[in-house]
């Protein structure tokens, strides 16, 4: 080629980074790997091992060693001893050893920039600038952390042990999302990398025996999901992070049901990618080359339908094909490349069999029309690389599997609408949310349209950004809890005991009689208040309840599967409330504690009767309560979010969101003060909730709907079904528009709660069937209840020209 052909052509050139580094370092230790136990490396006791191969050629690169039931419990049992050592060094000392390892993984960014390339197939371009920065930066902000633990979280401390689960799409980049936060708490570490892509976890366990980090505090144990089914089922594990996919995560929401094992899932995502017709849309095309070509679309949190507005799709869609045919797709090393090798070719078969899919529901499929280097000079060897096509599906329906079902691979699909409200519909048309992103260059219409997004993350003209400062994490089925920032934190903290004694009394129930006489009428049973109106149970059965000496109290509803789905109806219709400012939730949370303070005598009266405490316990009862209630008022317009300012040019807002809908199980011990320490978080946060009264003395809650509704809360956004706890909490588990479920009750109703929340991947707390002191205001009021009310959404917003 002369130099008139190349201007001609404008071909590049090849430019390939060197692989020798890391193929070096793989023959240094004769490509094969043990586990990284307590701060040495064995063989597993399994025997077994699996290849790890390189995507981009099909050829093997290490033997990887099989953790089997007993290499598990080695490493689980050296992250337990580790624990009480690691968290007792000051916040300074863990934060030393954390600021040691960012220095190292700098020293050895070529290497693992290269080495992650080899084993997973992405591009040099994104491991070198994006993912290995990335996790260096990681480890610095979270060496911060870790010095400031003591002044920043007074209140917390690390959880224990902690087992870590992470995907094949960002090794490294999700290794340290997991271990800089969980050390720098104080925890110790079991990971579990994934089959594909083993090699960066094994690389950095040299680094933490480089650095002298105590033995114990940071295991690496390989294999593949039974290895992992191990950790999630260890008991002496305290938490489970995992991040993969949503099945998985339904497993282990499910396997871990019966225990106190704190849980954060990142799941799957199907994340809409929403230009309007004000758009700049030269950086918009762009941004969906960003969002669904990034790392082969093997993104969880990839901009995989692109939604446009109908005055300008036809143009986006015609130049988004020009922009397509010029993506540059090969040889990872290659450091002009936009796309590498898909993962596996179990990955491949997997989109390639979606975008049938897709064909036969009647889109229509553009491809990219470059050669792929399918039949690399290696395949004759061993199969040759792994390579799909960027690909664009239009004509695609909302209803479709391809606008469904995360493809995880370089499949975009695209739809239109006509208004925001449109745009906004067909966003959240999905059981998914994890990100979204809005182009648009009118910011009013983009922060108009960004809390409405039901997801964890959204991009206003930008997308795929990432940093340690600002959390990230999904709403509904793409996963809860948050990694990253200040609210990544909480997820390895838990809140110290406050020391304060167990005074029995406070939580003493007292002997729950049953009635000697059922002589009421219908016409007296307490009904259940849904919508604002008090109604009887779909069943038109009642419960008769006892007071503390034998003697029929009266009967409550006795509500029904029925009932739950008027209520949580009833909860949805009252989402105003949601956008209701917090300045007006104060005011009726403080008109609310005037009127109960108005029937004080009475609740003081039906509390002594029903429970059977003393007058004087009663009193203080009804007073905490309405003290407690004064606190969610003050609470409510303060519990606000933060600003970061992440390295680029712009903002991201961190949002402290409610979750939506929330169901509640209040427990029998105090019963005013339980059940209102519950609901008030809930409601002064903007939840509406469907609240499920102490069976026995539900009739502290029925007397309690008079107080609200004189109180202007509006309708809707409390409802109370009477009925038996355990039956009424499965069904609002098993709920799919329920957001989340709180359960304080028996360590069963726990257990089911959790089990059966799985569908929709709801978010749980539960007391775990350990009574708490609804009386001591650490641990049953204040922001930890807050954040329990709430989830964090991250605005990312870029300025300048
Ligand atoms: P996966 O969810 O099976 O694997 C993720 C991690 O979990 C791996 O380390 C794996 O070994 C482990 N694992 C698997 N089964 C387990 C179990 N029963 N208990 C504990 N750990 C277990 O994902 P996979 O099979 O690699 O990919 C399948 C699909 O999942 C992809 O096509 C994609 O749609 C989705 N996915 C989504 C990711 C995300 O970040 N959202 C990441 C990886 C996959
Ligand atoms: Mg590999």
């Amino acid at each position: 080629m002369n130099i008139t052909d190349i201007y001609e052509t404008m071909e590049y050139s090849p430019a390939p980074e060197s692989p020798d580094l890391a193929l070096e370092w793989l023959k240094d230790r004769k490509a094969k790997f043990g586990l990284f136990i307590n701060g040495k490396w064995y063989k597993a006791k399994s025997g077994k091992v699996f290849g790890t191969n390189n995507p981009a050629t099909g050829e093997k690169l290490a033997s990887i060693s099989v953790a089997g039931k007993s290499d598990v419990d080695s490493a689980v049992n050296a992250a337990k001893k580790a624990f009480p050592g690691w968290k007792a060094l000051s916040g300074h000392e863990r934060a030393r050893y954390l600021y040691a390892l960012a220095r190292q993984l700098q020293k050895h960014a070529r290497l693992f920039a290269v080495l992650e390339t080899l084993d997973n197939g992405k591009t040099i371009r994104e491991t070198r600038d994006i993912d290995i920065p990335l996790v260096i930066r990681h480890f610095y902000h979270h060496a911060g952390w870790a010095q400031l633990l003591d002044s920043e979280f007074p209140e917390h401390t690390a959880i224990g042990p902690v087992g870590q689960i992470i995907p094949w799409n960002f090794p490294l980049l999700m290794l340290s999302w997991k271990v800089a936060p969980a050390l720098a708490a104080g925890n110790t570490v079991v990971l579990k990398p994934a089959e594909f892509t083993s090699l960066t976890a094994l690389l950095f366990a040299e680094i933490c025996e480089q650095i002298g980090l105590p033995p114990g505090v940071f295991n690496v144990v390989t294999g593949a999901g039974e290895t992992g089914a191990m950790l999630v089922k260890h008991p002496d594990l305290k938490k489970i992070a995992f991040t993969g996919s949503t099945d998985v995560g339904r497993i282990i929401r499910e396997a871990t049901a019966d225990t106190d094992k704190k849980l954060t899932l990142e799941l799957g995502g199907k994340s809409p990618f929403i230009v309007f017709e004000d758009a700049d849309l030269d950086s918009a095309i762009e941004g969906v080359v960003d969002a669904i070509w990034f790392n082969q679309g093997q993104v969880c949190c990839a901009g995989s339908r692109l939604l446009l507005q109908e005055s300008i799709a036809e143009k986006v869609i015609e130049r988004l094909k020009k922009r397509m045919a010029k993506l540059r797709v090969g040889d990872p090393l290659d450091k002009s490349m936009d796309m590498g090798a898909i993962i596996d070719p179990v990955q491949k078969e997997r989109i390639s069999n979606l975008v049938e899919q897709g064909k036969k529901e009647g889109a229509e499929v553009w491809q990219w029309q470059g050669k792929l280097p399918q039949n690399s000079k290696k395949s004759g060897k061993s199969g040759g690389g792994c390579y799909f096509p960027p690909t664009f599906l239009t004509n695609v329906t909302p209803a479709s599997t391809v606008a469904q079902t995360e493809i995880f691979g370089p499949v975009l699909v695209s739809m239109t609408f006509r208004t925001p409200d449109e745009a906004v519909m067909l966003a959240n048309n999905s059981a998914y949310g994890l990100a979204a992103s809005v182009w648009s260059e009118n910011i009013n219409q983009a922060l108009h349209v960004a809390p409405k997004l039901k997801c964890g993350v959204v991009w206003i003209n930008c997308t795929n950004q990432f940093d340690a400062s600002v959390g990230f994490g999904g709403y509904r089925e793409s996963g809860y809890g948050r990694e990253g920032g200040h609210e990544g934190m909480f997820a390895y903290l838990k809140k110290k005991d406050s020391g304060i004694p167990k005074n029995e009394l406070r939580i003493a129930v007292t002997k729950i009689k049953a009635a000697s006489k059922t002589a009421l009428s219908l016409d007296r049973t307490a009904k259940l208040y849904i919508g604002g109106k008090q109604t009887r149970p779909d069943s038109g059965y009642s419960l008769s309840v006892a007071n503390a000496d034998g003697t029929l109290a009266g009967e409550i509803g006795h509500g029904n599967r029925k009932d739950i789905r008027n209520a949580v109806e009833a909860a949805h219709k009252a989402s105003g409330w949601q956008s209701s400012t917090p300045h007006l939730r104060a005011q009726i949370l403080y008109f609310l504690a005037e009127n109960l303070e108005a029937r004080a005598n009475e609740f003081q009266n039906r509390i002594m009767k029903l429970t059977g405490v003393s007058r004087k316990q009663a009193g203080i009862e009804v007073e905490t309560a309405v003290r407690r209630i004064f606190s969610y008022a003050a609470l409510a317009d303060k519990h606000e979010g933060l600003i970061h300012q992440p390295p680029m040019r712009g903002l991201a807002l961190a949002l402290n969101e409610p979750i939506g809908v929330l169901g509640l199980v209040c427990p029998d011990e105090v019963p005013l003060l339980s059940m209102l320490s519950m609901l008030l978080p809930a409601i002064a946060m903007g939840n509406s909730v469907v609240l499920v009264p102490s069976r026995p003395f539900a009739l502290v809650a029925t007397d309690f709907y008079q107080v609200l509704e004189t109180s202007d809360v509006p309708s809707g956004v409390v409802n109370i079904v009477s009925g038996d706890a355990k039956e009424l909490g499965s069904v609002l588990a098993k709920h799919d528009d329920v957001a989340g479920l709180w359960v304080s009750g028996t360590a069963d109703e726990c257990a089911n709660a959790k089990k059966f929340s799985s569908g929709n991947m709801k978010i749980v707390w539960t007391n775990n069937g350990k009574k708490l002191d609804w009386f001591d205001n650490h641990q049953s009021e204040g922001r930890v209840w807050m954040r329990r009310a709430s989830q964090v959404k991250n605005v990312w917003i870029p300025y300048g020209e």
